[in-house]
């Protein structure tokens, strides 16, 4: 994890001052390092009963579809509002100052479909309950959500306490 760890990069004040930004891009741009970041994002769900993945725009797209790839599964964008051609569910959730929404087609999964939901970062956690609230909005079941970086002291894990959550580096 510790090989990880040295490829998130951290940008003070990004963006805004007080933020300090966990950056990705030098993970991303290192094959074997993504590698390792996808088997360890996959490694506990392997065996288990799961049919699609869902990532959350932007950065879950990265890790999400390279998840669902290995797996041989369906991949679903969970997209910002306006993106989607077709028909869209959608879920709005609260930010510090404002709101956020979440849109999927309708028939972007299965109703049988068991969702792993992948992002790169877990903050407050409300991208990733609004994700859930989204996926079973369509009929779909949550197994579980796995992140690659998250926030221990932002407490985000509380808003998914009816999930399994798996997280690869702890800040
Ligand atoms: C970041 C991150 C997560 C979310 C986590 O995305 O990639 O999706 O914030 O924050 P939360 O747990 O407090 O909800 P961002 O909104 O910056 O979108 P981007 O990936 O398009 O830059």
């Amino acid at each position: 994890m510790e090989r990880l760890k040295n490829k998130i990069r951290d940008i003070p004040d990004f963006p805004k001052p007080g933020i300090i930004f966990k950056d990705i891009t030098p993970l991303v741009r290192d094959p074997a390092a993504l590698r390792l970041a996808v088997h360890q994002l996959l490694s506990p769900f392997l065996g288990r009963d799961i049919t699609a993945v869902a990532g959350m725009e932007a950065r879950g797209f990265i890790f999400g579809s390279l998840v669902a790839w290995e797996l041989g599964i369906p991949f679903v964008p969970l997209r910002k509002p306006g993106k989607l051609p077709y028909d869209v569910q959608s879920v709005s959730y609260d930010l510090e100052y404002g709101s956020a929404t979440l849109e999927a087609h309708i028939d972007a999964f299965d109703c049988n479909d068991k969702v792993l939901l992948i992002d790169d970062l877990l903050a407050t956690g409300g991208t990733a309950k609004a994700s859930c609230e989204l996926v079973e909005k369509l009929g779909a079941q949550v197994v579980a959500c796995a992140f690659v970086v998250e926030l221990d002291f932002l407490d985000g894990r509380k808003a998914l306490d009816n999930y399994q959550v798996h997280s690869l580096l702890h800040y």
